[in-house]
């Protein structure tokens, strides 16, 4: 069956707007904070990189970036491999949740980035990535995360919930529901997106949350891990982007 990928793109980044109006300006946080650009050839590593949106941006920008991108699932990561095409990528199946992974990448990487992905992880499972992070950066290397985070006010909570919920309904993309009905029903894979993964043998790993966790939380973990110069830098409506360095 041929799958014009260039057609999953484009509906993806509706999607994930939808989930996150302030999309753009958090992958411009996460670019910009996570000094891959400084680099000619930067060694990157993104977790749950899905169909590689990180990976491409950085790569028009850096023709050179080495750029392995970590996924669970192998649909996301042949996405990845047909959007890139012919640049230096590693399209690894992993499930994060194992923390062996690292132990072949010591020192390995100028960044790790990752976003719209570690929320799918328990907190316990995220202290784990994030020591095996710790491991595989070089020293001075950057860890960036953009993802949800849940508000610990419960009435501001609210408040920014209503006011995401009410930007996010102007905008003409899917919902993930949708967007991966609409993509198996074009391509005529009569399965849904659990049924077509359960075939595969695959499990969706979701075992987070989608609110994500306090960013109190994430500031202690990267903190009691080792990392410095730990910092919120950057944030908007129930979106952030956090990180330190090695
Ligand atoms: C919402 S998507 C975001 C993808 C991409 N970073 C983006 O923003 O376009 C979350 C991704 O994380 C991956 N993921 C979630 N849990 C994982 C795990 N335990 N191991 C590996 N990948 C995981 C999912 O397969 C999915 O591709």
């Amino acid at each position: 069956m041929h799958i014009d990928w260039e057609l999953f793109s484009s509906p993806w980044d509706e999607m994930q707007l939808k989930h996150n109006p302030f999309r753009q300006e958090q992958i411009e946080a996460i670019i910009n904070s996570s000094g891959i650009l400084k680099h000619e050839a930067p060694v990157v590593l993104d977790l749950g990189c899905g169909p590689g949106i990180l990976g491409k941006l950085i790569t028009n920008e850096k023709p050179l970036t080495q750029y392995t991108g970590i996924d669970g699932d192998p649909l996301m990561l042949t996405a990845m491999q047909h959007l890139l095409g012919r640049r230096h990528i590693h399209a690894l199946q992993i499930d994060l949740r194992s923390p062996d992974w690292s132990r072949s990448f010591n020192n390995h990487f100028d960044s790790v980035i990752s976003l719209t992905a570690l929320h799918w992880l328990s907190q316990e499972h995220q202290m784990e990535t994030y020591k095996a992070v710790y491991r595989v950066l070089k020293p001075g290397g950057t860890f960036i995360v953009g993802d949800p985070y849940k508000l610990e006010e419960s009435k501001e909570r609210e408040n920014l919930e209503a006011i995401h919920s009410e930007r996010a309904s102007m905008l003409t993309g899917k919902t993930w529901e949708e967007f991966w009905n609409n993509f198996f029903d074009k391509y005529l894979i009569k399965q849904a997106y659990t049924d077509y993964h359960k075939e595969m043998g695959y499990q969706i790993p979701f075992e987070g949350s989608d609110d994500g966790y306090p960013l109190s939380f994430q500031i202690k973990a990267l903190q009691d891990i080792g990392f410095t110069n730990v910092s919120i830098l950057w944030k908007a409506d129930l979106r952030a982007v956090y990180g330190g360095t090695k």
